[in-house]
C-alpha cells in the first residue's frame, strides 16, 4: 500500500516503519498514525514478516502529537473522537515484536509511541520528554501510566510536572531504553537485534511477549500462573521438541511455528 507520511520496507523477515514528515520532526498526526496503525496491521498478517522495527530521522524519531492539528480542537471533539484512542488500541494488539529504534527527539507522544512498542534502542543523540505541561495538557498516549512504570514515580512526575527532557545515558540507567549505540549504529544495531528475533519460533515468541506485557497488567501470582501455563503449553509444539532436540545434539534449531 502506498503511504504518504510513513516509509514501509520490508527485508528479509523484518518490516521497517520509518515515520516520514521531516518538515515537521514527524509530528504525529491523524494521517500518520493511521499509516502506522495499517502497515502494522499489514505486518502482523504477512507470514514474512517476524519482527517490527519503528523508527524515525537522525534528528527526531518522533517531536510529539501534531499541535498544529490539535490546537484549535474543543473537549467536544477531543472527546467524541476518543482522539488517540484507536490508534493506541491497535498499536497494542500486534502480536509481532515491535522495537523503537529512536534517534533525536522522542518528545509528547513520539516518546508514548517508542514505549508502545516492546522495547527501545536508543542512538546516543536521542532525547526524551514529555513536554506536554508547557502546552496546558498532560501526556495524552500514555506518557503518565507507562513511564510511571518504566522509570518509577519520582522521575516521571519530574519529567512530566517540569518538561525537562532526558538523554540517552539517562534513559538506558533508568531502565526506559534497553540499550544506546553509536547514531550511526542504529539501524544496524535495531535490525541484527530484529534479525535475531526473526530466528526464534513464533509460537514462543508471541507467547514471550504476551506474558511479559500481562505483568502490567495483574498480580505477580497470576502473572506466575498465566506465564506457567503459556510455558506448560509450549509443550504441544514441534518448535519445542526440535529446539530442546537441536541443544542436545549439538546443531542450531529449525523453527517451522508448528
Ligand atoms: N507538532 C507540530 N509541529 C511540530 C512539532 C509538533 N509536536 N514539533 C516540531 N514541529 C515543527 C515546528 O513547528 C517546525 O515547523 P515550521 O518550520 O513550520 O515552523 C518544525 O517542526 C521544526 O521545529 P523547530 O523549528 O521547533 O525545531 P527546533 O530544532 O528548533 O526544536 C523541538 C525542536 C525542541 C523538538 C521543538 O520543535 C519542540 O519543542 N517541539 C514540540 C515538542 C512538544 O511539545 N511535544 C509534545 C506535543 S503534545 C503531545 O504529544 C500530546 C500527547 O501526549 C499525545
Amino acid at each position: 500500500m502506498a503511504y504518504e507520511t510513513i516509509i514501509v520496507e520490508v527485508e528479509d523477515h523484518v518490516a521497517t516503519i520509518r515515520l516520514n514528515r521531516p518538515d515537521a520532526l514527524n509530528a504525529l498526526n491523524s494521517e500518520l498514525l493511521g499509516e502506522v496503525c495499517q502497515a502494522l496491521k499489514e505486518a502482523d498478517g504477512n507470514d514474512k514478516v517476524r519482527c517490527i522495527i519503528i523508527t524515525g530521522s537522525q534528528k527526531a524519531f518522533a517531536a510529539g502529537a501534531d499541535i498544529k492539528e490539535m490546537s484549535d480542537k474543543s473537549y467536544v471533539d477531543m472527546f467524541m473522537s476518543d482522539f488517540f484512542g484507536t490508534e493506541g488500541g491497535t498499536i497494542g494488539r500486534t502480536r509481532k515484536p515491535i522495537i523503537a529504534a529512536v534517534a533525536g527527539y522522542a518528545l509528547g507522544g513520539g516518546c508514548e509511541l517508542a514505549m508502545m512498542c516492546d522495547f527501545i534502542i536508543a542512538a546516543d543523540n536521542a532525547k526524551f520528554g514529555q513536554p506536554e505541561i508547557n502546552l496546558g495538557v498532560i501526556p495524552g498516549l500514555g506518557g503518565t501510566q507507562r513511564l510511571t512504570r518504566f522509570v518509577g514515580k519520582s522521575k516521571a512526575m519530574d519529567m512530566a510536572l517540569t518538561g525537562r527532557f532526558m538523554d540517552a545515558e539517562e534513559a538506558e540507567r533508568s531502565g526506559l531504553v534497553s540499550r544506546v549505540v553509536p547514531a550511526k549504529q542504529l539501524m544496524e544495531e535495531a535490525r541484527a537485534a530484529a534479525e535475531k528475533i526473526a530466528e526464534k519460533s513464533m509460537i514462543s515468541t508471541i507467547a514471550c511477549k504476551e506474558a511479559v506485557n500481562i505483568s502490567y497488567e495483574t498480580t505477580l501470582s497470576q502473572g506466575l500462573l498465566f506465564e506457567r501455563r503459556a510455558f506448560h503449553a509450549l509443550f504441544n509444539t514441534e518448535d519445542q521438541k526440535e529446539g530442546m532436540g537441536a541443544f542436545m545434539e549439538k546443531r542450531s534449531a529449525q523453527f517451522r511455528d508448528r
